[in-house]
């Protein structure tokens, strides 16, 4: 069944799920080298403004390999943090990263549409470069909201579709071009990295995701496009 890029597609679960599982052994190294690295810029802008209230408990929500789950622990030893992922080979790259930092990373397999969490048990959440893959994005921001406690942060990295400029298109020629080649011959996954930007072009618009953040149940929503559009931060507040 071939994989569809984005949206609504009740049975698209599992094969996000193996894709990644597929691609884990080489997914950290693909992501550094077809970001050009700027995807640790990108990061710490959602850093800064998932612990902007000094949360005591934070959950990383499509965890993958735990970037972002580490760099919260890094940068604030104190706080709890729980990192989940449906992809079980993505989360055992991420076990290996957080043994040997000796850092205290809790990573566990779940679904990001039906977290096992009690409401209101986080202070903040973070999701990077996730949400576009989710078979219900409206359920998946429902669940995140109802585990957030009322004024609870939720920051989203996420890759808006390519603006229509010239910077757009030269984007679009990027994911449709460069990114199946390069990704394929390192992963040997071609397909996984063809779905990757076809997923981003098919994904909400910048103000559509922060509508549907909104509409979820959260207030003072924001975003910022990073590096001209490449990336977009999203935030709100729980309410
Ligand atoms: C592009 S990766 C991002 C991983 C990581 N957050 C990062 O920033 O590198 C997307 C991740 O979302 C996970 N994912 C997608 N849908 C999910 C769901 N419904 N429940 C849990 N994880 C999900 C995939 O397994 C994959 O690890």
């Amino acid at each position: 069944m071939t994989l569809p890029p984005a949206g609504q597609a009740p049975d698209k679960g599992p094969l996000v799920a193996a894709m990644f599982d597929r691609i884990a052994p080489r997914y950290d190294r693909l992501n550094r080298l077809l970001s050009l690295g700027i995807d640790g810029a990108w990061r710490r802008e959602a850093l800064a403004a998932a612990l902007a209230d000094g949360p005591a408990r934070v959950l990383d929500v499509a965890t993958g390999t735990a970037d972002m789950a580490l760099l919260l622990k890094r940068a604030r030893p104190e706080t709890q943090v729980i990192g989940v992922d449906f992809a079980e080979t993505m989360l055992q790259v991420g076990r290996a990263k957080v043994a040997r930092l000796g850092l205290e990373v809790s990573l566990q397999r779940a679904d990001a549409l039906a977290l096992p969490f009690a409401d209101a048990s986080f202070d903040a959440l973070t999701v990077a470069y996730g949400l576009r893959n989710f078979a219900d994005v409206e359920r998946g921001l429902a669940e995140m909201r109802r585990v957030l406690r009322v004024g609870g942060r939720l920051v989203v990295l996420e890759f808006p579709p390519p603006p229509a400029n010239l910077a757009g298109r030269a984007l679009r020629w990027y994911g449709r071009h460069v990114m199946p080649m390069i990704g394929g011959w390192i992963s040997g996954d071609r397909t996984a990295y063809a779905y990757l930007p076809a997923s981003t072009e098919a994904f909400l618009a910048p103000a559509e995701l922060s509508a549907a953040i909104a509409a979820a149940g959260f207030a003072r929503v924001q975003h910022r496009l990073q590096s001209f559009g490449v990336s977009a931060l999203h935030v709100g507040v729980a309410v």
